[in-house]
């Protein structure tokens, strides 16, 4: 069965409709299409509150395997995605943004200034990934191997 994947972009602008939503649509390209089936794409803008509910209904109500969050990570005033993931997660699994920041910094100092985080909820892994287009194909190239296993485990079946 494949993996149930939501996509959630997380931006003012894009909510706006001030830009396209290109990173959101990235994620979408590089899932490749025997493991994963993206089953919701959502935009929602850089508030708490609103990230926070999205979050809880992929979980509690769609019974989505993964979300991919992308944007909303920085230290800009407005983002809170790290907030917000953190505090619908019933459990962390800090992995896979240590990982991130690691190999991300071999490609760009900068990847450190991203403070995503990773966790579950139910039976839904989260993961926050960066907000540009090319963070977001460098971060998924270094997990996405690794998610299908995960997957795996949340639903009780072992290691
Ligand atoms: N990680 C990788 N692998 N590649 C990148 O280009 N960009 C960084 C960082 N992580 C980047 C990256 C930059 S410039 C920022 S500001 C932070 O992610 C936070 O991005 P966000 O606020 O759009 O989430």
């Amino acid at each position: 069965m494949k993996i149930k994947v939501a996509v959630l972009t997380i931006s003012d602008s894009c909510t706006e409709g001030n830009r396209e939503d290109v990173s959101g649509q990235t994620i979408v390209d590089v899932l490749p299409e025997e493991a994963f089936e993206v089953s919701e794409k959502k935009i929602v803008p850089d508030d708490y509150q609103a990230i926070a509910e999205i979050l809880t209904s992929f979980s509690d109500e769609q019974g989505i395997d993964v979300v991919l969050t992308t944007g909303g990570t920085g230290l800009g005033p407005r983002d809170v995605t790290p907030e917000a993931t953190a505090s619908v997660c019933e459990r962390m699994a800090p992995g896979f943004s240590e990982i991130l920041r690691v190999e991300g910094f071999k490609k760009t100092p900068k990847a450190i200034l991203s403070r995503g985080v990773a966790g579950v909820r139910k039976n839904t892994l989260i993961i926050n990934l960066p907000g540009s287009p090319k963070a977001v194909r460098e971060c998924l190239e270094i997990i996405l191997d690794v998610i299908p296993h995960a997957v795996k485990m949340m639903h009780g079946g072992g290691h």
